[in-house]
């Protein structure tokens, strides 16, 4: 029994106490929210930066002689790759993960910049495809005219839907073709600013109350070419001024997680982005310190300078009138009025307390003097508790930094035993930005540890300002970090169970919190062994810890296990095995992987069972 006492008001809940954690990892940006449609538009992937990759990584040659050159005949300094055709050839992309995904009666913007040696021009005929070369659009025809860069563009509009599709470019004529940023964009974007609807939708059903960006280890570490020392030079740690402007002209970077970024999804894309969900943008700076497993401070008084100097340069990106030198690119780019950034975390995860403090501390001195209404947030490292996290924790303290940001990645349990973690915390000192969080798993019992946990985040509403989850997305394909919290592949998107669990918590925020408590005696399960029903279904069953061993004791699942209803009447007539964690009606090696050629079908097998039961019957 719970009693509720609204009378007895606690802590005030802010607005802005659930919002997201936007790090490109996983492939969250380029093939993800970024809705480009090519892959490696630009021709910048490297084999230096990984041995899988080729400047011609997504493109396969159709014909006729193809380089990718960086000489003088280059776009520009930033984008030095480009692809040179021997006439005539062709080109195809192929996208992420199965091919280009366009949906029929869909409007699709082909560009490209090209250059034509040939007086009288080269035709290029540009088709949208399938992996059969069938036309999924009339295609479009344009004519390269011109031995200087020049952008062409087209429109797609797709009779047929596919997953698989392909682009094509097919040069005719003779003599040289140059070519560059060829991109296939979808028209139909989130409210018209280039992201992807269906997750840029998932996302703002969470209703945040703030986007923290870019990163994560993304925004302070160096090359990951095998955790040399870091470059804090341009290319290499996350340089807001790389990802701003016309698209030709960003920087592209090969990143922390070990791929190429184009930075299409840029710092005012994820301006604009925040504004169009209703959130406080949150962005992350990077300190000159460098936690995320490479652990090095640079000491280069030059490019501290720089740094702060970029920082100082983009609060006047976000805030500054349509005059000012950096508020005038923003106007340029589209968004005259500020952005009205108010917050600015400096590092992540800094392993090194003392050598991250001090580069801190100047961060902080100058954007206080230039901008005293900006709120420069703190971090405690990567730990929830120990040397490190407790001498960073004094440091902010002492410094009386606003907020703080914590990170913790723990098993459920952990987060069922530290629902209290915060009743403790002194309320004179910092307030907690708790930046990055998650049970380690997808699985039905992790997003309930967290519900947990939330409670006891709400219930220190007056230490607790900020929290999200982490990471936000990941590309079924790409994966560098699991669990997650929204799933796709190029066509579809799927919320993990902590998905749920924040969207409730999220888009049910209160006002202050009320005093309850809770009398009874508490739900304690039994352990029980036997068929759990796997030859008679029961209409709503849950259980805990379930294993299914195989008669010659292979263990074939172990997970959580529920079933809701209807979807599993109907049982007896077929033979239920195990795929990706699920229970389902599949019995041969072919469709079953946790079955090998030659085992008997399921209906061979004898089960043995041990599991808690939760609820039903
Ligand atoms: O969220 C994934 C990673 O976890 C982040 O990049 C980093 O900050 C943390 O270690």
């Amino acid at each position: 029994t719970l009693a509720i006492d609204p009378t007895a008001k606690g802590a005030t809940i802010d607005d802005t106490m659930y919002g997201v954690f936007f790090e490109d990892i996983n492939r969250a940006a380029d093939g993800g929210l970024h809705a480009e449609l090519v892959q490696n538009r630009s021709f910048e992937y490297s084999t230096a930066d990984n041995a899988a990759y080729t400047p011609l990584t997504g493109w396969a040659p159709t014909g006729g002689t193809l380089d990718v050159v960086d000489d003088g005949a280059r776009m520009n300094e930033r984008n030095r790759n480009y692809l040179r055709l021997g006439l005539p050839a062709g080109v195809i992309n192929s996208g992420y993960n199965s091919g280009l995904a366009v949906e029929k009666g869909k409007r699709y913007d082909f560009s490209a910049w090209a250059r034509s040696d040939q007086p009288a021009g080269t035709p290029v005929h540009v088709g949208l495809t399938d992996p059969a070369g069938k036309d999924l659009a009339p295609p479009v025809e344009v004519r390269v005219k011109g031995d200087g860069w020049t952008k062409y563009t087209g429109t797609f509009a797709a009779r047929e839907s596919s997953t698989t599709g392909r682009l094509l470019l097919d040069a005719g004529g003779t003599g040289t073709l140059r070519l560059d940023m060829v991109s296939l964009f979808p028209q139909d974007t989130f409210k018209g600013h280039g992201l992807r609807k269906d997750l840029a939708e998932k996302i703002a059903a969470l209703d945040p109350g703030f986007v923290r960006f870019p990163g994560g280890c993304l925004v302070n570490t160096g090359s990951h070419r095998g955790y040399e020392a870091p470059d804090f030079e341009r290319r290499r740690s996350f340089q807001w001024k790389d990802t701003i402007g016309p698209v030709e002209q960003r920087a592209t970077n090969w990143n922390f997680w070990g791929y190429n970024q184009s930075y299409g999804l840029g710092y005012y894309e994820y301006f604009q982005f925040s504004e169009d969900v209703g959130a406080m943008p949150l962005p992350v700076v990077p300190a000159l310190v460098t936690g995320c497993g490479q652990n090095r401070a640079t000491d280069d008084p030059e490019l501290l300078r720089r740094h702060i100097q970029d920082t100082l340069d983009l609060i006047e990106f976000a805030n500054g009138p349509a005059d000012s030198t950096w508020g005038r690119k923003r106007a340029e780019m589209g968004h005259p009025e500020p952005f009205g950034l108010t917050h600015v975390a400096v590092g992540n995860e800094e392993n090194l307390a003392d050598e991250f403090f001090s580069r801190f501390t100047r961060f902080r001195a100058a954007i206080e003097a230039r901008y005293p209404d900006i709120t420069v947030v703190g971090n405690s490292g990567p730990d929830d508790t120990g040397a490190n996290f407790d001498r960073l924790w004094q440091l902010n303290r002492d410094a009386g930094v606003d907020l703080v940001d914590e990170h913790y990645y723990n098993s459920p349990s952990w987060f069922l035993e530290n629902n209290d973690r915060y009743d403790s915390y002194d309320r004179n000192g910092p307030k907690v930005f708790l930046g990055e969080y998650a049970s380690q798993d997808n699985r039905y019992s992790n997003a309930l540890a967290e519900a947990a946990f939330m409670t006891g985040l709400e219930r220190n509403a007056d230490v607790v300002k900020l929290a999200s989850y982490a990471p936000l997305l990941s590309n079924e394909d790409y994966v560098q970090w699991r669990p997650d919290m929204i799933w796709f592949n190029n066509h579809a998107s799927w919320g993990s169970t902590s998905y749920e669990v924040q969207k409730l918590f999220m888009t049910n925020v209160g006002d202050h919190v009320v005093k309850s408590t809770a009398s009874g005696t508490p739900w304690s399960p039994e352990p029980i062994t036997g068929a759990i029903g796997l030859s008679s279904w029961a209409t709503s069953v849950a259980y805990d810890d379930v294993k299914v061993t195989s008669a010659d004791g292979r263990e074939l699942f172990a997970d959580d296990f529920s079933v809701d209803g209807g979807s599993w009447t109907g049982n007896g007539a077929g033979n239920w095995g195990v795929v990706d964690g699920r229970f389902v009606q599949s019995d041969t090696a072919a469709t079953n992987p946790l079955m090998t050629a030659g085992d008997p079908t399921w209906s061979d097998f004898t089960f043995s069972v041990k599991a808690t039961k939760l609820s039903g019957s």
